[in-house]
């Protein structure tokens, strides 16, 4: 038996680790489930009592002596280090990037919810309109020298259908169908025939909002854009009306809000004048309540429009139209929606 335990012995001392396929060939050898010591272990019974102890003995120092080979092979040689067991656990976990929010829906979800605190629902309309709901119905009829005003793209096949220039075509859609009072607004997309530039985009987003009920007036008009100015840019704003033209309303006015950077002092954010003109707005025209079946003997409305692009470019004092459209992740990082 001895014998057996010196030859193994020098087998193991002779053995040659010299890379992967050595190592595992001596992990089997001489460590594995079915390594050759585990021979000598079931010979144990064959030994003489008084002998038992030591042969024992010489089988776990043999053992040791294979473990010990391998272990300095191993420690000293990358190549076959189990690197799974050095996993540290308790670290924290990788983290991956969440996107952000496209400023402009970011600008959107908050005018939605500024109108939605005073009671107006969400309405949406086909960005494909006929010129019904985008033209003539809003007392904008063929040949009205006003349609100049919004370049339009026409579908080829049948002129009679465009891509809405603006969501006041919502406006004539919701006043049809809806039952009366009306509160809401029509958050959108809208496109022109315009050469791109900082200041065009053949596409870009409006907010229309109407209300109309019994006796409402351009008092109630002039409050809610005033609560809208202060919600969107602070306590501070002020607003300031000016007389305009809109062919769907009468009267008509465009809005200016205070500058919050100069304080009206006059910058070069608002040109120097302390104003930045934020949206149109108006009383509905009769004739607009009359081609949506609405009496205007007994009823009246006021309706306004926004641009989302303006009111962002307001909001981050971006000058030039078209970021909101590249989507270059660098500047579409900057902006953290709070949600
Ligand atoms: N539709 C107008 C535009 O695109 C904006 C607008 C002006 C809407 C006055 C209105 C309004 O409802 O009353 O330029």
């Amino acid at each position: 038996m001895e014998d057996k335990i010196k030859e193994i012995s020098q087998q193991i001392e002779a053995f040659k680790i010299e890379g992967k396929a050595t190592h595992e060939k001596f992990r089997i050898q001489f460590l594995g489930s079915k390594n050759i010591l585990k021979n000598l272990f079931s010979e144990i019974r064959n030994v003489p009592t008084d002998k038992k102890k030591a042969f024992g003995q010489s089988i776990n120092a043999l053992k040791n002596q294979a473990q010990n080979k391998f272990n300095a092979f191993t420690d000293s040689n990358e190549e076959v280090q189990d690197n799974s067991s050095k996993i540290d656990l308790s670290l924290p976990g990788d983290t991956f990037n969440l996107g952000s929010r496209h400023p402009l829906s970011i600008v959107n979800e908050e005018i939605i919810d500024i109108f939605a605190r005073i009671g107006f629902t969400v309405s949406e309309g086909p960005e494909v309109e006929d010129d019904w709901h985008n033209f003539t119905g809003l007392n904008l009829p063929d040949e009205h020298p006003a349609r100049d005003m919004q370049d339009t793209f026409f579908i080829e096949k049948n002129p009679d259908w465009l891509l809405r220039t603006h969501t006041s075509s919502v406006q004539m859609r919701v006043m049809e169908s809806n039952e009366l009072p009306i509160r809401t607004i029509t958050p959108g997309r809208v496109y022109r025939n315009e050469a791109i530039s900082a200041r065009a985009h053949c596409f870009f987003h409006q907010v229309e909002g109407i209300y109309i009920d019994k006796k409402v007036s351009f008092a109630d008009l002039k409050q809610t854009i005033q609560y809208f100015a202060k919600e969107m840019f602070g306590e501070k704003a002020k607003i300031r009306l000016r007389p305009s033209y809109f062919p769907f309303t009468e009267p008509s006015a465009e809005v200016d809000v205070s500058c919050s950077l100069c304080d009206t002092k006059g910058c070069n954010v608002c040109k120097y004048t302390g104003w930045l003109e934020i949206l149109g707005c108006g009383m509905i025209d009769p004739n607009v309540l009359k081609n949506a079946g609405i009496d205007p003997n007994e009823y009246s409305g006021f309706a306004f429009g926004m641009g989302i692009e303006r009111m962002a470019m307001l909001k981050y004092e971006v000058k030039d139209l078209r970021m909101w459209s590249e989507n270059d992740v660098r500047f579409l990082n900057q902006f953290k929606a709070t949600w």
